[in-house]
């Protein structure tokens, strides 16, 4: 069994490592020294005295009197070292299209674009929405924000103009940075309209001016708070002192699902965040920024595009390619040829990935030039053993070390990996808690478990990049997750020991699914459901997926009179799959909508989505017992089985 097969790193490797096993110890032996250590990794305009506040817990304060500039950090800084002319960035644009840009330039763009922002009024704590494909502009936008002190909320460009207009006015932002378009699957694909919709009739008081780059070309209509970004770089001057900030001056806001409805604004700040995106980049990765080149394929609009393209690899001098559309257009090999072109040596990306290339076969990759790679990263939900070996040997040659490595959204940076050149590799399991990182897997009651079993991973000492809140929602921060354990963070996910002390993900243990490795939240997807004229009842469940990991089931209950009266009898499951699309996004589309009588709850009320998934994922129903109405579920299986899904 898999379980017990493991991989040793290599002698050579180990030698050259930049992560050795003392780490483990010197974070146990002194722990917030150990994150003082790195924290001073980082240039300070005022160094800081105190490493760690507490006492207003859950919110803590990191390096709470240093100040320093993010921006600075990422780029003046490695220009002043004379490492100006290293290549900061190697874009690939879908349509062919691409540009190098060394930390130098990029230095420029961002400087110019911080003034673009002040001569459009932002100061500040100012909140700024970022609404872009993936292009150098996008990374220019997100460190000119954090450079003059302001906070970015990026918003992923798949997301619809309804999701882009409720994270606007939650956090009541004055600019918004987007695009006409960007390219995906071999066409422009536009954003400007979204913008334009989400602003019209006044949706968006707050909003003041929108910044337009011209990526597409294609038609937009213009409205007196538009600019265009070259018009305003062209005008703006180029010179821009970085100004020191404190440590815990709000960097950004990006919104996740939560188990409800409207999804949580998770709020991160400067010093402590960029300590530990900067530590685990170096570390985990093994980093040899002179001589490596590396590509993290996620999107700006998540987390790991906040921590992984933009900060950590930027705070380390990092060589990175960043890329603009799908990995299967214009051609399957698309990624492939991509790490040959740049001969890049470390590879970040997620299971469900590997997992769809796995399904192509390995020809396509067999036609690249991969050697290049030496250690390859795996994130977003846990990947599967057979898809671990199969990244192994048909990309990383048999010989790459793979870190698995887990954290959230709200931990901000890397929580749980193995370290490249330490540890032996066990795969599907992420193993072992980064130096520094407390982690305890404990029951309903908060006990621990003993190893083996399973049980909830919960966080019991504050770490650097710990979200800070949720924006403007103080209560609910303390109540998703520091209000089921007393002074415990609970992540909302399974795991376990192993016998070996190998720490396995089980999934989460609420209501968020897990879509491609992106959180959905059951509750948003229900209410997009019933807020469709015919739906009157909606119970969304995460069903497994052989690619997706997971995949979107919907079970709804008709209003037969609206249905009967639209006159459509047909492509009903069609339609509100479309629907929901519209509403949220693509992603969130549900793979399946089934059409039933009834929904099975308990007697308090609550649906049994548990019994849902057992019908999603074609299994015997598990126990009905506490149903309000035990026969519910017969009549569900038996009017699926007679084909009324879609
Ligand atoms: O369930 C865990 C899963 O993704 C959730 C966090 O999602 P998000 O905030 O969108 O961030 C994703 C990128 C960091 C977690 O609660 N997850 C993430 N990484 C792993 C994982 N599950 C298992 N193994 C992982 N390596």
């Amino acid at each position: 069994m898999s379980d017990n097969k493991t991989f040793a790193p290599s002698s050579a490797f180990q030698a050259q490592a930049i992560a050795g096993a003392e780490l483990y110890a010197k974070a146990k032996a002194d722990r917030l020294g150990f994150w003082a250590e790195q924290a001073k990794s980082l240039h300070w305009h005022k160094p800081f005295t105190e490493v760690l506040d507490w006492s207003h817990a859950p919110v803590a304060r990191w390096f709470d009197d240093g100040e320093l500039n993010v921006s600075y950090n990422c780029l003046d800084r490695h220009v002043e070292a004379g490492l100006g002319d290293r290549v900061a960035l190697y874009f690939e644009g879908e349509p062919g299209d691409r540009r190098v840009i060394t930390y130098s330039e990029l230095t420029a763009e961002v400087k110019k674009a911080a003034n673009v922002l002040i001569n459009l009024g932002v100061v500040k704590g100012d909140r700024v929405a970022i609404y872009m494909p993936m292009i150098p502009e996008a990374v220019i936008t997100m460190l000119a924000v954090a450079r003059l002190g302001a906070i970015h909320s990026v918003v992923f460009g798949g997301f619809s103009s309804d999701a882009l207009a409720t994270r606007i006015n939650d956090a009541d932002v004055r600019v918004v940075v987007t695009a006409d378009g960007g390219y995906r699957k071999g066409k422009a694909s536009a954003l400007k309209p979204a913008v334009d919709e989400a602003l019209a009739d006044g949706k968006c008081p707050t909003v003041e001016q929108v910044l337009v780059v011209k990526r597409t070309g294609e038609d937009v209509t213009w409205t007196e708070k538009d600019h265009w970004w070259h018009d305003e770089m062209a005008k703006a001057e180029t010179e821009h002192m970085a100004q020191a900030f404190p440590s815990e001056q709000e960097l950004f806001i990006l919104y996740t699902s939560g188990t409800t409805g409207a999804p949580k604004g998770i709020l991160h700040t400067s010093g402590g965040y960029l300590t530990q995106a900067t530590y685990t980049h170096r570390n985990i990765f093994d980093l040899h920024p002179e001589t490596d080149v590396y590509w993290c394929t996620a999107d700006i609009g998540w987390i790991t595009g906040h921590s992984y393209v933009v900060y950590g690899p930027l705070a380390n001098g990092a060589s990175q390619v960043i890329f603009e559309g799908t990995p299967d257009a214009p051609h399957p090999g698309r990624w492939w040829e991509i790490i040959e072109r740049y001969k890049v040596s470390i590879f970040y990306t997620a299971p469900t990935a590997i997992r769809s290339f796995m399904k192509l076969g390995r020809e396509i990759p067999d036609k690249f030039d991969l050697s290049s790679l030496r250690v390859l990263g795996s994130v977003g939900e846990p990947i599967n053993p057979e898809a671990w070996l199969w990244y192994r040997d048909v990309i990383g040659g048999g010989h790459c070390p793979i870190v698995d490595t887990w954290w959230q959204t709200e931990t901000g940076a890397i929580m749980v990996s193995p370290l490249p050149g330490v540890t032996s590799l066990k795969p599907g399991s992420a193993q072992t808690p980064v130096p520094g990182i407390e982690i305890k897997i404990v029951n309903d009651q908060g006990q621990e478990v003993p190893r083996g079993e399973a049980g909830l991973l919960t966080i019991t000492e504050p770490w650097p990049s710990m979200l800070r809140g949720i924006w403007r929602n103080p209560g609910r921060f303390h109540e998703a997750y520091w209000s089921n354990f007393e002074g415990q963070y609970f992540a909302g996910d399974g795991a376990k020991w192993d016998e070996d002390g190998d720490l396995w993900l089980l999934g989460r243990v609420d209501d968020v699914m897990n879509v491609s490795g992106h959180r959905l939240s059951t509750a948003e997807i229900e209410s997009s459901l019933v807020g469709h004229p015919w739906v009157a009842e909606a119970a969304v469940v995460g069903a497994k997926d052989e690619i997706t990991g997971q995949a979107v089931v919907a079970f709804v209950i008709l209003r037969l009179d609206q249905v009967e009266a639209a006159g459509a009898a047909e492509n009903i499951s069609k339609i509100l799959r479309e629907h929901v699309s519209k509403d949220i996004g693509p992603i969130a589309r549900p793979r399946q909508i089934m059409v039933v009588a009834e929904l099975p709850k308990t007697r308090s009320g609550k649906i049994m989505r548990r019994l849902l998934r057992d019908v999603a994922e074609d299994r015997p129903i598990g126990d009905v017992t506490t149903l309000a109405d035990t026969s519910v579920m017969s009549v569900i299986s038996s009017k699926i089985a007679g084909g009324a899904s879609d």
